[in-house]
């Protein structure tokens, strides 16, 4: 199967500063010389953090591990784990098409792909949710056919369990992962022949199934809704969708804040709140090994406070005069409404990780050039007209 780079490829990528220093961190875990060992980890960091592998993400890899591009490339291209191509928002259907698969139906599968997500593989469905591609053997033949979505399998799957599992999670829905028609595992369609009394009946879900139920990684969650993994990375803050009202888990929710409030005042619930998202964040952290939080820059991100034009009391300031900023960026930063040194100098945590998220082609750069401490120290040694006048009087 060709697995070919997108036509369509960014100008720039960038690790935001948190990725990049957890990119760092996996660096060191070898051999000085060895550097190379990191290339899984990075790339997929990468593809966490931008929703896809582009060629820029591929060469900025291969540069830091001091490697041939072509070498990365190989890897890239080689893992089906790595698209090449941008998926769709809520999720990418990975159909297995190899042999146990085919004969068992995968064709059937393929077609409801064409026809409820799009006509081609790799192509991203007309509402921007999904996408689909056919996949080579991944592992679990005796429950063929089946899917991988996110980082789970879903499997003894017909044409009409994909196309419900599809309405699912277009909804917002989360389905167990595991065999689909009842089955607890690999062991015959008819029933255990043998090793009956193994299994106990209060055990619901086998042990891939009740881990991945467990860790809930299938999906990630953010402000109190399921959002499948592959979406967080692609998404601004102006495009999350808002919470399900009918969901029973976003109704639970609720009440469980409404609770909170009700105990401690609404202060002390807020507080708590954010102590429960940094702690789900560090818990999801866990899974991916040490390395900051990785939801926290999505979760916190907020839109500076912008003007339209420069204030006509001061001057515009010479923005390019913050090391990282260059004519281009300067330009979609007053774009943005940004046009002094100090409205860049007030910016929060939460300000600074959504102008890292959202500046296109040079994500992560405010938080890597330190803009914030830049800005505030050139905001300090700027001379304003009427003390540039004082300066002459004086004089
Ligand atoms: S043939 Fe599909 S999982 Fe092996």
């Amino acid at each position: 199967m060709l697995r070919r780079l997108s036509p369509e490829q960014p100008d720039h990528f960038e690790f935001t500063a948190a990725n990049r220093e957890w990119a760092e961190a996996q660096m060191t875990k070898f051999p000085e010389g060895r550097q190379a060992s990191a290339v899984i980890p990075l790339l997929w960091r990468a593809q966490e953090q931008e929703g896809w592998l582009s060629r820029p993400a591929i060469e900025t890899v291969a540069e830091m591990l001091g490697m041939a591009y072509i070498r990365v490339l190989e890897v890239a291209t080689f893992y089906f784990m790595f698209q090449l191509h941008p998926v769709g928002q809520v999720a990418n259907i990975q159909v297995c098409g190899t042999t146990t698969c085919m004969i068992c139906g995968s064709g059937d599968l393929i077609r409801v792909c064409r026809e409820k997500i799009a006509p081609t593989p790799h192509t991203v469905s007309a509402d921007g949710k999904f996408s689909w591609e056919e996949v080579e053997c991944l592992g679990a033949c005796t429950n063929a056919p089946m899917v991988q979505i996110g980082k789970d399998f879903y499997e003894d799957l017909t044409a009409e369990k994909l196309s419900s599992l599809i309405d699912a999670i277009g909804a917002g829905q989360v389905p167990v992962p595991g065999p689909q028609n009842g089955r607890f595992s690999s062991e015959p369609v008819t029933g255990l022949t043998a090793l009956t009394e193994v299994r106990s009946d209060d055990v619901e879900l086998n042990a891939s199934a009740a881990r991945a139920v467990e860790l809930h990684d299938t999906v990630r969650r953010i402000d109190g809704m399921e959002v499948p993994i592959l979406t967080k990375w692609q998404r601004s803050p102006d495009q999350e969708t808002p919470p399900n009202e009918n969901d029973p888990k976003v109704q639970e929710e609720a009440e469980r804040a409404s609770d909170r409030a009700g105990e401690k005042g609404a202060d002390e619930a807020a507080t708590a709140d954010e102590d429960r998202i940094k702690g789900e964040g560090e818990r999801e952290n866990e899974h991916f090994g040490s390395g900051p939080a990785l939801t926290t820059d999505s979760q916190r991100a907020r839109r500076p406070e912008s003007l339209d034009n420069p204030r006509e009391d001061s001057p515009t300031d010479d923005l390019k005069r913050i090391n990282g900023v260059d004519a281009e960026v300067e330009k979609k930063l007053n774009g943005m409404g940004i046009w002094h040194f100090d409205q860049i100098a007030g910016w929060g945590p939460e300000e600074l990780a959504w102008v890292d998220q959202n500046l296109e082609g040079f994500s992560g750069r405010a938080s890597k050039d330190d803009w914030v401490g830049q800005a505030g120290k050139l905001g300090e040694t700027e001379i304003s007209p009427s003390d540039a006048k004082d300066d002459k009087t004086s004089t």
